[in-house]
């Protein structure tokens, strides 16, 4: 019997063949957009700590939203800026409080042309800063589930269709699907921040959006970075609550987790990749040390092939007109 002439290479030999062999294909339609919306602003602000990504005014919210849409882009995030903070977190739950007014608005003038996807938390409309409540030097869980409920009907009210909680406070998932159903919004999707962990790599973001703790850090909350199978009890937790999508945040240093979770369970995984992520490439790009557009679909590609459904990156427009390109 004859050895067969293996030879891997022959499926590399053109363009046009390599596009055929393609495992991993990279859409804009996998892609979720943040934006910020800032209350009381009357025109854009760069973001010092994250070049191209703006605050917005909400007057810019709906031709920004607009321009997501235009390039295929299914779905934003988005994070509000509220111009007073208490200890309550009130202005978070407010009906005219910044996200709900900018919902509203998108909902008003695109209608169902983009996903509206909220974040759930605290920590920007917190005086402390903090993703809960505080109760004497510790972050509550269960007063703080009770708020966090609060916010997530406010803003499927205004038109969410999926709502993000971030607090990583025990049972959140559970009590905002509870909430939600009996404010009669059973079809707002649940897109927990499952297994969020305390990393370093966030910081770029709390100054965008001026949310650091005033003292302590999130470490009784977010996870150590050490423990994978905690992780994976997170998402199996969460998956019990009843939510319907699960997240691995950040993305590019755990795609052994979003792996795991995709092995593990048959649940939509979202990956976020975050702000640091998003700096180390800004930053080496704005040097010319590696090439900004090749990078970033790299590193998407990589994400989606650990096994996310889909990623939440400030690289998304940019990624999709990249694609769109091609
Ligand atoms: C707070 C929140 C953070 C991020 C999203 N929501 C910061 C934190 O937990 O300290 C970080 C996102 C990013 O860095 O891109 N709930
Ligand atoms: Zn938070």
């Amino acid at each position: 019997m004859s050895f067969p002439n293996l030879r891997l290479r022959r499926l590399r030999k053109t363009g046009k063949i390599r596009e055929l062999l393609e495992e991993v294909r990279l859409s804009p339609k996998d892609l979720i957009c943040p934006i910020f919306v800032q209350e009381n602003l009357n025109s854009r602000v760069q973001g010092e700590s994250m070049p191209g990504m703006d605050r917005l005014p909400l007057r810019d919210v709906v031709d920004e939203v607009n321009s997501i849409a235009e390039l295929k882009i299914p779905a934003i995030m988005v994070f509000g800026m509220p111009s007073r903070k208490d200890d309550k977190g009130t202005s978070a739950f407010a009906q005219d409080g910044i996200v709900q007014r900018a919902i509203s608005e998108i909902r008003k003038n695109l209608g169902n042309e983009i996903a509206v996807i909220t974040d759930v938390c605290l920590c920007q409309y917190t005086t402390a800063g903090h993703c809960g409540l505080v109760k004497g030097d510790k972050i509550d869980n269960d007063s703080s589930l009770e708020t966090l409920t609060k916010v997530a009907v406010s803003q499927a009210q205004s038109g969410a269709d999926v709502v993000s909680p971030s607090a990583m406070m025990d049972g959140q998932v559970k009590a905002i699907r509870q909430r939600l159903d009996d404010a009669g919004f059973s079809d707002v999707v649940i897109m927990s921040h499952s297994a969020k962990h305390r990393s370093s790599l966030y910081s770029p973001f709390k100054d965008m959006a001026h949310s650091a703790p005033k003292f302590g850090d999130r470490k009784t909350y977010q996870l150590p970075y050490t423990n994978p199978k905690e992780a994976m009890r997170e998402v199996e937790t969460d998956i019990a609550e009843g939510v319907d999508i699960v997240m691995i945040k950040p993305a590019l240093p755990y795609l052994d987790l979003i792996a795991m979770t995709r092995e593990k369970f048959n649940v939509p995984i979202s990956a976020y990749s975050v702000s640091g992520e998003y700096a180390l490439v800004k930053a080496a790009a704005m040097k010319g040390w590696i090439d900004e557009k090749e990078v970033t679909l790299e590193i998407l590609t990589a994400i989606k092939r650990a096994g996310a459904d889909m990623i939440v990156t400030y690289f998304s427009k940019s990624a999709a007109k990249t694609l769109n390109e091609k």
